[in-house]
């Protein structure tokens, strides 16, 4: 991705956050000289990787496989003295294009996610074998707010503004912005997030993107602490 497109999208993020009156903590709002002015005191922040975090997971195709995320809260999955046993974002999908996170399941982390506001949620779902192959014929067994659902396999659950759903390991998961719904924010509630060790994605994908900087950064990304 170019450094102007990750610019432009973490502007437009935080315009659709306020819209739907979500206030980041402090680092949210920082100049890249407001973290060197507290470099010494945001050793953990750096550390557990809150904050900014924009990909195109390698699609070269943000607006249709990719998104906005802001890790609030999290933990270390090696160092259970650092952060919390538990984690929070918001991820913010651009409902034009459908823009969505990949076809991937989770090792270790169980992972509500959950219509914050803005948009429609939808999740397509399938089963993944003990070797992690997409199960493309078993049923799948899902929570969404405390109520159990069958679903077939590739059968997409549509979730609306405060509604969730909850997504164990190794269901492979892929989820969206409906198109016509609006810029959607989508919150996750889980366990530790890694994302160097816990996520399998269907399609070889690239977690975080290579960086073009064809102009200045104007903000940090968790992977560049
Ligand atoms: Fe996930």
């Amino acid at each position: 991705m170019k450094r102007s497109q990750i610019n432009n999208a973490i502007d437009k993020a935080k315009c659709v956050l306020e819209k739907q009156k979500i206030t980041l903590p402090m680092f949210g709002y920082w100049t890249i000289d407001d973290w060197n002015i507290n470099k010494d005191r945001t050793k953990l922040i750096r550390d557990i990787m809150l904050g900014w975090d924009v990909t195109d997971f390698g699609s070269d195709n943000f607006l249709k496989t990719g998104a906005v995320l802001f890790t609030l809260r999290n933990g270390d999955v090696f160092n259970k003295n650092k952060g919390t046993p538990y984690a929070e974002k918001y991820i913010i999908l651009d409902d034009a294009f459908e823009q969505e996170i990949p076809m991937h399941f989770h090792n270790k982390k169980t992972e509500d996610i959950i219509n914050r506001g803005g948009g429609t949620l939808m999740v397509q779902l399938y089963n993944s074998t003990t070797t992690g192959v997409l199960d493309e014929t078993s049923d799948v067994m899902v929570v969404t707010d405390g109520i159990s659902k069958i679903v077939p396999a590739g059968g997409i659950i549509e979730i609306s503004t405060g509604n969730s759903i909850t997504l164990v390991p190794g269901i492979y998961h892929r989820f969206y912005a409906k198109k016509g719904g609006g810029m959607l924010v989508v919150g996750e509630v889980s366990t530790i997030n890694d994302d160097y060790t816990d996520n399998v994605f269907l399609n070889k994908s690239a977690r975080f993107c290579q960086i073009e900087e064809d102009e200045k950064p104007k903000y940090l990304l968790v992977n560049e602490y």
